[in-house]
């Protein structure tokens, strides 16, 4: 099967292409780098030719709230109009869990916005939404830092790893399209400063972690349920812990802290 990766070269995108090839498809890593610009439109005609799927796991380059939903809404409608011209029966994209209890962000509203376009097209399709990566967790801890201290909110998180989310899309872009929302999540649930925390001492990061309910998440105030999965959520394997031991292992200092 041809199956076209749309933002293949990505964190996310590159693992998948890598295990879709595993499996013994026809797996193109699309991005600009290879000419493929979901944006401009440029070279997506000729990548979708004879392709069964896409995958869209591409990423704005900036978040700034006016630029990432423009990059959302464009590069959803020029890769849905594509796939309708190319006969592409199945659009899988990547979203996030709680994304409609997290408006007050301009990110979250661009996801609801790419989702919503989605919904409405003439393509059958599957949304992936994926609780935040594990690689995800020290940019967090990174954008609430003040000084020496990282403030953050006590509230449920259940990260997954990166290598987990692109089995599951794998596994998803393969089968006939739900025409609804698949949530997937990680196995174990823990409080974000808790973790926040842990993952910084293994890094030998000296920054302190308080727990601070007023806090945000990226600068938006969250509830204590926002960022974790309904029960019905598809559980990756790897346990925070096996994955950390694994990215820190005999890592220097100063490449353990830039990790
Ligand atoms: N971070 C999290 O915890 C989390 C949780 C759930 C869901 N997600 C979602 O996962 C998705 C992928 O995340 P990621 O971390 O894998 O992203 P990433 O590593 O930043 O990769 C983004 C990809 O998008 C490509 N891209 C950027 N502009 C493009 C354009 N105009 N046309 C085509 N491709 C373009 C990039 O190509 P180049 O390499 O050529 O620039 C790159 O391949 C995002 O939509 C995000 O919302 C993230």
């Amino acid at each position: 099967m041809k199956i076209v990766v749309i933002g293949g070269t990505g964190l996310i995108g590159s693992k998948l292409v890598k295990k879709l090839r595993e499996h013994g498809h026809e797996a193109v890593a699309a991005s600009p780098n290879s000419g493929v610009n979901s944006v401009t439109g440029e070279g997506l005609a000729d990548a979708l030719k004879g392709a069964s799927v896409v995958v869209d796991v591409t990423n704005s380059p900036s978040w700034e709230d006016v630029a990432v939903l423009k990059f959302f809404e464009t590069s959803t409608r020029n890769l849905l109009a594509n796939e309708a011209a190319a006969g592409v029966g199945h659009h899988v994209a990547l979203s996030v869990v709680g994304t409609e209890r997290l408006l007050e962000s301009g990110f979250f509203r661009a996801k609801l916005a790419q989702e919503n376009l989605i919904k409405a097209s003439s393509i059958p399709y599957s949304i992936v939404r994926a609780t935040q990566f594990f690689e995800f967790v020290k940019p967090i801890a990174d954008f609430s830092t003040v000084g020496n201290q990282v403030l953050l909110p006590p509230a449920l998180f259940q990260p997954m790893a990166a290598d987990d989310v692109a089995s599951a899309i794998a596994r998803i872009a393969t089968n006939s399209p739900v025409n609804g929302m698949v949530e997937i999540g990680g196995p174990e649930q823990f409080r974000l400063d808790e973790l926040a925390r842990r993952d910084l001492a293994s890094r030998q990061d000296p920054r302190e972690v308080i727990s601070d309910p007023h806090a945000g998440y990226y600068g938006i105030q969250v509830t204590e349920r926002a960022l974790v999965p309904d029960d019905n959520a598809q559980l990756g394997e790897t346990h925070f812990e096996d994955w950390l031991d694994q990215s820190t292992k005999q890592a220097p200092k100063s490449a353990l802290q830039s990790a």
